[in-house]
C-alpha cells in the first residue's frame, strides 16, 4: 500500500479523494484549513491543519509519501461558491506548487498529480466556454495559469501531471468518460467526483501521463461535439 498526501482535503475532491485512496488501503496524511470540514476519520488518515501556501508546511507534508495530489481552489475558507468574493488575486496553486517543486523536491518527493481547470495555460484555447470561464472567474484561473507555467519552466525529477478540470458534479463511479491532451469543451462537458477522484488516485500511484497537461470530461453533446 502507497503513501499519499492531498492537499485541499476539506474541497469536494479532496474530500473523495481522501475517502477513496483510505477504501483502498494507503495511509493518507491530508492537508487542511479546517479539520471539522473533513468528516474522515479512519486509522490510515493523518490529518494536518495549515496553509498550503506554507513552505515548511509543505516540507513535513511532502515527506516520506509516495505522491501527493493537490486538489486546491476556493480562496476563502468556509465560503460558499455564492460567498467567495472573486474580485481578489489567488495564489494557492502557484505557491505550493513551488514549494512542491523546491523543498518536495528536496526530502525526495517523485509525483504530484495537480488539479487545474480547462482553459488554464494553452487550454486558453478562445472557445466561447473557456472565454465565458476566465470572464467569471479569472483570478482562479489566473493562480492555474501561473501553476501550469511553473512546470514548463521547472527543471526537475518530479514526475507532475495537472488535470484540467471541466465542471465536476455528484455523480456515480464508472460513467462513460475519456482522457484528452487536446479538447475544445463546451458547456456540456463533465466529471464526476468519483471518477475524478479515482483517476487522480490511480494516475498519482501507477503514473500513465507523466509530465502531461490532460483534460478528463464524459463525452461532449454541445456545441463542441457538431
Ligand atoms: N468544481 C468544479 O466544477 C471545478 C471546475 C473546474 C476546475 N475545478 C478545479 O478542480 C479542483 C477541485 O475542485 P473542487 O470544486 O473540488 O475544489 P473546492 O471544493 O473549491 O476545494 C478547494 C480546496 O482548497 C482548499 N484551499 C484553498 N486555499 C487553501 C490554502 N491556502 N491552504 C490550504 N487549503 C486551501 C480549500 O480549503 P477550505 O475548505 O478551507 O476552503 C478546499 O479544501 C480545484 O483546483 C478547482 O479549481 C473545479
Amino acid at each position: 500500500m502507497a503513501r499519499l498526501a492531498v492537499l485541499g482535503a476539506t474541497g469536494r475532491t479532496g474530500q473523495e479523494i481522501v475517502r477513496r485512496a483510505i477504501e483502498a488501503g494507503h495511509d493518507v496524511t491530508a492537508l487542511v484549513r479546517r479539520p471539522e470540514a473533513l468528516p474522515v476519520r479512519d486509522a490510515l488518515l493523518t490529518v494536518v491543519v495549515g496553509d498550503a501556501r506554507d513552505k515548511d508546511t509543505i516540507r513535513s507534508i511532502a515527506q516520506g509519501q509516495d505522491a501527493v495530489i493537490a486538489s486546491l481552489g476556493r480562496p476563502e475558507s468556509g465560503r460558499t461558491k455564492d460567498e467567495i468574493d472573486d474580485s481578489q488575486p489567488v495564489d494557492v496553486c502557484e505557491v505550493s506548487t513551488r514549494h512542491l517543486l523546491t523543498v518536495g523536491s528536496s526530502v525526495g518527493l517523485r509525483r504530484i498529480v495537480l488539479m487545474s481547470t480547462h482553459g488554464a495555460g494553452s487550454s486558453n484555447d478562445g472557445s466561447p466556454y473557456v472565454v465565458k470561464l476566465r470572464d467569471m472567474v479569472g483570478n482562479r484561473v489566473f493562480d492555474k495559469d501561473r501553476m501550469e507555467q511553473q512546470l514548463l519552466d521547472t527543471d526537475t525529477e518530479i514526475a507532475w501531471t495537472v488535470i484540467r478540470n471541466p465542471y465536476i458534479y455528484e455523480g456515480p463511479l464508472g460513467t462513460p468518460h475519456a482522457v484528452h491532451e487536446k479538447i475544445v469543451l463546451d458547456e456540456t462537458s463533465r466529471i464526476t467526483y468519483a471518477d475524478l477522484a479515482t483517476f487522480a488516485i490511480g494516475e498519482a500511484l501507477q503514473p500513465q501521463h507523466p509530465n502531461t497537461f490532460l483534460t478528463i470530461t464524459e463525452p461532449l453533446t454541445g456545441s463542441a461535439a457538431r
